[in-house]
């Protein structure tokens, strides 16, 4: 199998990673709750991707809860050394599958611990601490409390690395004055772009932006603009998208989720594509001729 063609590198948590990587939340059951209905056809996608030069994989112990990161530990333990693990604490399912917070320094704990067991390790590579101000998007408060937490977990060795999640850029000022922050993983992708420039900011910083939704999560992106260029280009509308985003900025990392090896193999393709100039421009203008719904026309 070849390594991701053309993807450029970027550096996070001081490894040279592809800016192409993977996230794991569509491998755990429907609603993101429960385990898959095809364990063994996650198990291979996981393969696939290392086996493709993925070498930056996004897990969190609350899809599942816990199914991904033993999905990640069964396919991929003992890891390769070149693997980056990122995985977010934060938050917890309830019964009904729904996201709560859990931000206190118990819970905080038990999910760092959470994770080193479910994945099999003694430290953390980098853990997001994921905002529950509001579960759909940033809300400002303080996150002193909560990020306090997390960095005396990494003074103890059990982390190596610290980002932040649904995050506005004050509560990056703020995580920036406790300790370093190496990423922020936001919803952005070529229809929602709320964080442009938050992204050139972390950009001359040297901080990767990893956006979630890159393409389009839940809702998956539609425009016929998108669907026009891709014809012309002889790509797919994902790969599109994705090729947006990584001319986008250097320091943008790519963790599109896929339960299918096929779509797998289209993502991490989309390295390859070129967009000419004229390309860039109209789909630049997706987001003027976006509803509040997130449909373009
Ligand atoms: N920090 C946070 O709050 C947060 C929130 C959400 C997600 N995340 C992370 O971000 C990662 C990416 O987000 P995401 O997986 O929710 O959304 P996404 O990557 O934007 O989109 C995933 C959806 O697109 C489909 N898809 C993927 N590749 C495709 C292709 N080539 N053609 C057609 N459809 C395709 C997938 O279905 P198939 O399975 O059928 O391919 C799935 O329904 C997650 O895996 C997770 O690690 C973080």
């Amino acid at each position: 199998m070849s390594p991701i063609g053309s993807s450029s590198l970027y550096t996070l948590a001081g490894r040279s990673v592809n800016r192409l990587g993977y996230g794991a939340m569509q491998l755990a059951g429907p609603g993101v709750f429960g385990p898959p209905k095809e364990p063994q056809a996650a198990l291979a996608v996981l393969r696939e991707a290392v086996a493709h030069g993925v070498n930056h994989l996004d897990t969190s112990d609350f899809y599942g809860p816990h199914v991904t990161n033993q999905l990640i530990r069964e396919a991929l333990h003992p890891y390769p050394k070149e693997l980056v693990l990122v995985t977010k604490i934060g938050a917890r399912r309830g019964t009904d599958g729904s996201w709560l917070p859990a931000f206190s320094r118990e819970e905080l704990t038990r999910a760092v611990h959470d994770n080193l067991r479910n994945l099999r390790l003694d430290v953390l590579d980098v853990v997001n601490l994921r905002s529950m101000l509001d579960t759909h998007g940033p809300a400002e408060g303080s996150i002193e409390a909560p990020l306090t937490v997390l960095a005396d977990l990494q003074r103890q060795g059990l982390v190596r690395y610290i980002g932040l999640s649904n995050v506005t850029p004050t509560q990056i000022a703020e995580g920036r004055g406790i300790c370093n922050i190496v990423c922020v993983q936001n919803h952005y992708n070529l229809v929602h772009r709320a964080d442009d420039a938050l992204v050139d900011e972390l950009a001359r910083d040297g901080i990767a932006y990893v956006p979630f939704f890159p393409l389009g999560g839940f809702t998956p992106l539609q425009s016929s603009t998108l669907s026009q260029v891709a014809r012309r280009l002889g790509a797919t509308p994902m790969q599109v998208a994705l090729a947006w985003l990584l001319a986008r900025a250097p320091n943008l990392l790519l963790i599109p989720g896929t339960s299918s090896i096929a779509h797998l193999r289209e993502n991490l393709a989309a390295a390859e594509l070129e967009l000419p100039t004229d390309v860039v421009a109209a789909l630049n203008g997706i987001v003027a001729q976006t509803d509040s719904t997130g449909a373009s026309r």
